[in-house]
C-alpha cells in the first residue's frame, strides 16, 4: 500500500474541514486510506480546536513542512497573499505538488506559480479556489474544453449572495446580514474582499483564464461591489420583475472581439436561471459552441463544501503518484490534463 504524505498549511475553516475528511475515510474513495496528513502548519499551538488530532502533527514552523523530504503534496489553505505565495513557490521549488484554495494568490501570481510548476514538473491544483464545493475547474480543463467558450457568467461569492438574498427576502439591513455571514464562516477574514467584489474578481480572472486561455490578470477585471445597493434599488428591481445579483462575467461577444471580464451588481430577470440562486449558494453558467449552455450549482463556501474540492484535488494527485510508484505507464493523467497548457 502506498502512503502519500500531505503537509497541510492552515487549520482554519477550510483546513479543519479538509483534515476531518482525511482523518475519516470510511465509506469514501478507497484511495483516501492511502493518504496521510503528516504535518499541519498553524499560527498558534495554544488555540482550542474542535478537532482531535494525532500528537505532534501540529507545528508553527510552516517552512519546515514545505521542505520536509517525506511530504509529497502541500495543501495550502492559509488564505491571504503572504506567506501563502512564498510557501507555494518554495514547495514547487522542493518538487512538491500543491493543492490550494487560494484564489487571491492564483489570480495575482498564477503566472509565476504555473511557470515554476511547469518547469519543476509538478501539479498545482485549484478546484477549491472557485465555487467552493462545485466542480468547475476540472470540467473547464476537461469535459468542456472542446468548446469555443462564449461566456462564463456566475454568482461566485457566497457572502454577497447571502447578503443580497436576505435584503431581498427579509428587507434586512446590509451590516446586520454581513455580521451573520461572518459568524457562519462564509466571509473572508477581511469582508471588504467580499462586499467590494474583489473575491469575485479573483475567481472570474481564474475562470476566464481557463475558459478562454491565457492568463487574465486582475487589473484587467472591472470590479464593483454591492455597498451601494440599497433597499430602494431592490424594491424597484422587484417591481420591474428583476432581482439584483453580484455577477462575475467573462464574455467574448464575437470570436475576434476583445474579452470582457467584469464583476458588478446586475439586474437579473426573475425567469433567468441565476435569479433563483439564493443564500450562500453559487452558480456558474458556461455557454459555448457547440455545447449550448450548462449551469453548475452548489455550496460556494463553508468548511465541508470547500474541503470536498480540496480533497478531490489531493486524491487526483495521489492517483498519479500511486500509478507512478506502481510503475504503471501513464503518459499523462486524463484527470489532470489541461486544454490550455499555459494555465495548468
Ligand atoms: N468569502 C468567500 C465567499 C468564500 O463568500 O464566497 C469562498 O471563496
Amino acid at each position: 500500500k502506498t502512503v502519500i504524505k500531505v503537509g497541510l498549511l492552515g487549520l482554519g475553516t477550510v483546513g479543519t474541514g479538509t483534515a476531518e475528511v482525511l482523518f475519516d475515510t470510511a465509506g469514501r474513495h478507497p484511495l483516501l486510506q492511502e493518504i496521510e496528513i503528516y504535518r499541519i502548519g498553524v499560527r498558534s499551538l495554544d488555540k482550542v480546536r474542535d478537532i482531535n488530532l494525532p500528537q505532534d502533527v501540529l507545528t508553527t514552523d510552516l517552512e519546515s513542512i514545505v521542505v520536509a523530504p517525506e511530504i509529497d503534496i502541500i495543501v495550502e489553505v492559509l488564505g491571504g497573499l503572504e506567506p501563502a505565495r512564498s510557501l507555494i513557490l518554495k514547495a514547487i521549488d522542493c518538487g512538491k505538488h500543491v493543492v490550494t484554495a487560494n484564489k487571491a494568490v492564483i489570480s495575482r501570481y498564477g503566472d509565476e506559480i504555473f511557470t515554476a510548476a511547469n518547469a519543476a514538473g509538478v501539479y498545482v491544483m485549484l478546484e477549491a479556489a472557485v465555487g467552493g464545493g462545485i466542480p468547475v475547474i476540472q470540467p473547464l480543463k476537461q469535459a468542456l474544453s472542446v468548446n469555443r467558450i462564449q461566456a462564463v457568467t456566475g454568482i461566485v461569492n457566497g457572502t454577497t449572495n447571502y447578503i443580497l438574498t436576505r435584503m431581498q427576502t427579509e428587507g434586512s439591513d446590509f451590516n446586520e446580514v454581513l455580521a451573520d455571514a461572518q459568524k457562519l464562516g462564509y466571509a473572508e477574514a477581511d469582508p471588504s474582499a467580499d462586499v467590494d467584489g474583489l473575491d469575485a474578481a479573483d475567481k472570474i480572472a481564474i475562470l476566464a483564464s481557463l475558459a478562454f486561455g491565457g492568463r487574465i490578470k486582475l487589473p484587467e477585471v472591472y470590479c464593483e461591489g454591492i455597498r451601494s445597493v440599497s433597499q430602494a434599488d431592490i424594491a424597484y428591481a422587484d417591481k420591474l420583475g428583476f432581482v439584483i445579483k453580484l455577477l462575475a462575467i467573462a464574455q467574448r461577444r464575437q470570436p475576434t472581439a476583445a474579452l470582457s471580464v467584469r464583476v458588478h451588481p446586475t439586474l437579473v430577470a426573475r425567469s433567468h436561471p441565476l435569479a433563483s440562486i439564493n443564500g450562500v449558494y453559487n452558480a456558474i453558467l458556461i455557454a459555448g459552441e457547440p455545447l449550448g449552455q450548462v449551469m453548475f450549482y452548489g455550496p460556494g463556501a463553508g468548511a465541508g463544501a470547500t474541503a470536498s474540492a480540496v480533497v478531490s484535488d489531493v486524491m487526483n494527485v495521489a492517483a498519479v503518484l500511486k500509478a507512478k510508484s506502481n510503475q504503471v505507464q501513464t503518459q499523462s493523467n486524463p484527470l489532470l490534463a489541461c486544454s490550455h497548457q499555459d494555465y495548468c
